[in-house]
């Protein structure tokens, strides 16, 4: 089967330019520039490449962006402390606490300190109960990213058995919850596969739209993927790699090669869900930037 090539790099540039074009018109109205704070503890490699890649397109897109950083001894009351600064600050319309965080902190403590109305990570209960029973808030970024793609590229949704592999708080919850909702994207049939489900191939078979998130390097087979299926692989897992000069690749949960010629959509990895994640935090950002401007602004 010939398929299309869901390509996330492309839709997020696109996106960016929109963005873009929001916070001109904001500013021509004489609002203020969405401002982003973003707290990053310790050097972890993985957290800085991707907190640089988040103030990178803060820059891209016309947003302010703070940096907040501490060293990995930083204290639970001092981090707490900074949260508590960053919920009363006007200037600051959203803010991330970069995951995860050193063991003697409770990422959950931190999680729930923040203002749900700064939350652009949607990471706090307040938001995420809102998601689940379809209330206006701020979506996690990777489901939201893949509901854009899935939006953007016109893939019909309503009725179909969606399988999400995988039950992380962060992609595979909020994803399920997202794919069983009245709307469009949405409107499907979801069942959830995790570590302990048996016999997964059964369930990805009958799916028509299969979402694999459980960091498992190359784990959907064709044998296991149906004729015509919808394929989004969430999967970043860093392999190591004779072809490239880091001497690692990045590979998704699905076995790109073989399952391709048998889906009518499927994401690559990279380029595909990971672009679309750093935007989905843009679109909470201008969405926090927009509420506060309507109650800064003279309207
Ligand atoms: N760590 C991995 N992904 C994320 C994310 O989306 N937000 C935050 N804050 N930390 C992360």
């Amino acid at each position: 089967m010939p398929y299309t090539l869901i390509d996330g790099k492309a839709v997020a540039t696109q996106i960016k330019q929109e963005i873009a074009g929001e916070v001109n018109q904001i500013l021509a109205q004489g609002g203020k520039r969405p401002h982003l704070a973003a707290i990053l503890v310790g050097h972890d490699g993985g957290s800085e490449t991707y907190v640089a890649s988040k103030v990178r397109t803060c820059d891209e897109v016309g947003f302010k962006s703070t940096l907040i950083r501490y060293e990995s001894d930083v204290t639970e009351e001092e981090l707490l402390h900074k949260v508590e600064e960053l919920n009363a600050d006007a200037d600051i319309d959203g803010f991330i606490v970069q995951l995860p965080l050193p063991k003697h902190i409770s990422e959950q403590k931190v999680i729930e300190a923040i203002d749900y109305r700064k939350d652009v990570d949607g990471f706090h209960p307040i938001n995420a109960g809102r998601m689940s029973i379809g209330l206006p808030c701020f979506v996690s970024a990777t489901p939201a990213g893949i509901l854009e793609l899935l939006k953007r590229y016109n893939i019909p949704t309503s009725g179909k058995h969606c399988v999400v592999l995988g039950r992380s708080n962060i992609v595979g919850k909020p994803m399920a919850n997202l794919m069983i909702q009245k709307n469009d994207p949405g409107d499907c049939t979801v069942t959830v596969c995790h570590s302990r489900t048996k016999d997964i191939k059964k369930y990805c078979l009958e799916a028509d739209i299969i979402i694999a998130a459980l960091g498992s390097p190359g784990f959907l087979k064709a044998d296991m993927v149906k004729e015509g299926a919808v394929v989004i692989d969430v999967g970043t897992t860093r392999v190591p790699s004779a072809q490239t000069q880091s001497g690692f690749k990045l590979k998704g949960d699905v076995e790109f090669d073989e399952v391709a010629p048998k889906c009518s959509f499927i994401t690559p990895v990279p380029g595909g869900v990971g672009p679309m994640t750093i935007i989905s935090l843009m679109q909470n950002t201008l969405l926090a930037g927009k509420k506060a401007n309507e109650i800064i602004n003279i309207k």
